[in-house]
């Protein structure tokens, strides 16, 4: 049974919208993916993993999930993700600009590249504003539309992160604030969702937060730890109608971290 018909057609809270999600064959992207469909939403994935991304949507069902080569970097190639979705279901309700990625991590600035600092910010930053863009020109004609981009913690906090990667995600909430001024006319919504650290291939790469085997790094929330499907459960929220009075809002999904100072020691725990 395809994955969509899972749940009770009252409780799909997507159902008959379209989405593209970039970076979608893994990780959070998948999770979205898989977390839409079940709430009724057709999904476009838009990644440069081909076989991952395929065998996800074979695995959701042809009639709920395609997928298309697109390097978010690549303008023809957004492009053609969004015309895809405009192509196959007449319309784009949903936009997920979720694929990023990283450099490698090195402690001195003195050692880091203009080529890795370049390459980070035109996927995870420029890639960011052509979905957007793409999306805009989709959304625009039917005066409707939610466009949510995947930040991190390193969106408002520093040191967590490498250079790029943070400076890449400080824009993606400048970029959703901005765009969010200039789109809220068309009842356009344009939102950030930012996670905490959750083990992936791109976080393993950069946080270098993982230590003999295991994660050691600070959380202010005990007794749970952050995992895909929770991101997933906060896209359905801004995608769905429930949220439909938000917009130019970065949704920090990470237990209190980027709010929460514990220096002071003042609730210090034994
Ligand atoms: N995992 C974490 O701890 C964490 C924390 C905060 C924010 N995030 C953000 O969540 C999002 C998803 O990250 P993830 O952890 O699932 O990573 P991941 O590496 O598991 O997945 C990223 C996906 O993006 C795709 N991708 C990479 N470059 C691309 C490009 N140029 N064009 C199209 N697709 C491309 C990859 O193929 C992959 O499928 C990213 O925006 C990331 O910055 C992740």
């Amino acid at each position: 049974m395809a994955t969509g018909a899972l749940l009770s057609r009252a409780a799909r809270r997507l159902e008959g919208k379209v989405a593209v999600i970039t970076g979608g064959a893994g990780g959070i992207g998948e999770s979205t993916a898989r977390l839409f469909s079940k709430h009724g939403a057709r999904v476009i994935i838009a990644d440069i993993r081909d076989d991952l991304g395929e065998s996800v949507c074979k695995d959701l069902g042809p009639e709920t999930a395609s997928f298309v080569h697109c390097d978010v970097s690549s303008e023809s190639d957004v492009e053609k993700a969004i015309n895809t979705a405009v192509d196959e279901h007449g319309k784009l309700d949903i936009m997920v600009n979720n694929a990023a990625t990283g450099e490698p991590v090195k402690a001195n600035i003195l050692d880091n590249d203009k080529a890795d600092f370049e390459r980070v910010v035109s996927v995870n930053l420029t890639g960011v504003f052509l979905g957007t863009k793409h999306a805009a020109r989709a959304m625009i004609p039917s005066r409707r539309g939610s466009i949510i981009n995947v930040g991190s913690v390193s969106s408002s906090v520093g040191g967590v992160a490498t250079h790029a990667y943070t400076s890449s995600k400080h824009g993606v909430v400048g970029l959703t604030r901005n765009v969010a001024a200039e789109l809220g006319r068309y009842g356009i919504r344009v939102n950030c969702l930012s996670p905490y650290f959750i083990l992936s291939p791109l976080s393993r790469e950069f946080f270098n937060v993982v230590r003999n085997g295991r994660v050691g790094v600070y959380s202010n929330l005990d007794g749970v730890s952050l995992q895909k499907e929770d991101v997933a459960e906060a896209a359905v929220f801004l995608g769905s109608d429930e949220s439909k009075y938000i917009s130019g809002h970065n949704l920090a999904v990470d237990g209190g971290f980027t709010t929460i100072n514990p220096a002071f020691g003042l609730f210090a725990r034994a």
